[in-house]
């Protein structure tokens, strides 16, 4: 099993959470594509990015939520990499069979992230149209990964999220809820 990991975060020198992982992901057997860093002028290379999809059998989209979906470049990506043909459509089947994740932290706690709470909806719910567009590409959705309320978390906390984070992405059958 093969798994791509394309991370999406315009400053991550500055971050704290996406870097960590991201570190963390690097010592596994996993294909690493920083997108910001590939393109930091939005100039996506479509066929390049079709062949490394191609290449790996799990795919994961690892961010920071910005405002309740990913950021700008990773839906970039999206538009332009996801063609008719290739991702959808009759003869668009090269994504079929292939295993699809989300890995995001949110300032928000998870308690925000409810009915009645401040954002009102579920983070199942806020991530409907990448699970809508998994099945569209006839990828398996598989339940994501969340780092929530990450202003307040401690390095301790944050070191245990990157180690069961480089478990859950090798292996997410052994996935122990939090
Ligand atoms: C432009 C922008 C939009 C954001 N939108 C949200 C949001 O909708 N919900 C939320 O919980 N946090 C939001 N945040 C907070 C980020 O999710 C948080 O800073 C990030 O997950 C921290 O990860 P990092 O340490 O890798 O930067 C936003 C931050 C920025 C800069």
């Amino acid at each position: 099993m093969k798994t791509l990991v394309i991370v999406a975060h315009p400053n991550i020198e500055q971050s704290k959470v996406n870097k960590t992982w991201m570190n963390r992901l690097q010592q596994e057997d996993v294909t690493i594509n920083n997108l910001y860093e590939k393109y930091p002028h939005f100039e996506i290379d479509v066929e390049k990015e079709q062949q490394l999809l191609l290449d790996h059998d799990r795919i994961v989209f690892q961010f920071p939520l910005y405002w309740y979906s990913t950021p700008a470049l990773l839906k970039q990506w999206q538009d332009s990499v996801l063609t008719y043909g290739f991702a959808y459509g009759s003869e668009g089947t090269k994504l079929r069979g292939k295993e699809f994740m989300l890995a995001i932290s949110t300032g928000g706690p998870a308690q925000a992230y409810q009915s009645g709470g401040l954002n009102h909806y579920s983070m199942s719910e806020l991530t409907r149209p990448l699970q809508a567009t998994a099945n569209l590409c006839g990828m398996h959705f598989l339940p994501s990964f969340l780092l929530q309320g990450v202003m307040n978390v401690t390095e301790e906390v944050l070191q245990e999220s990157a180690e069961e984070l480089a478990a859950y992405v090798t292996n997410p059958n052994l996935r122990v809820s939090r």
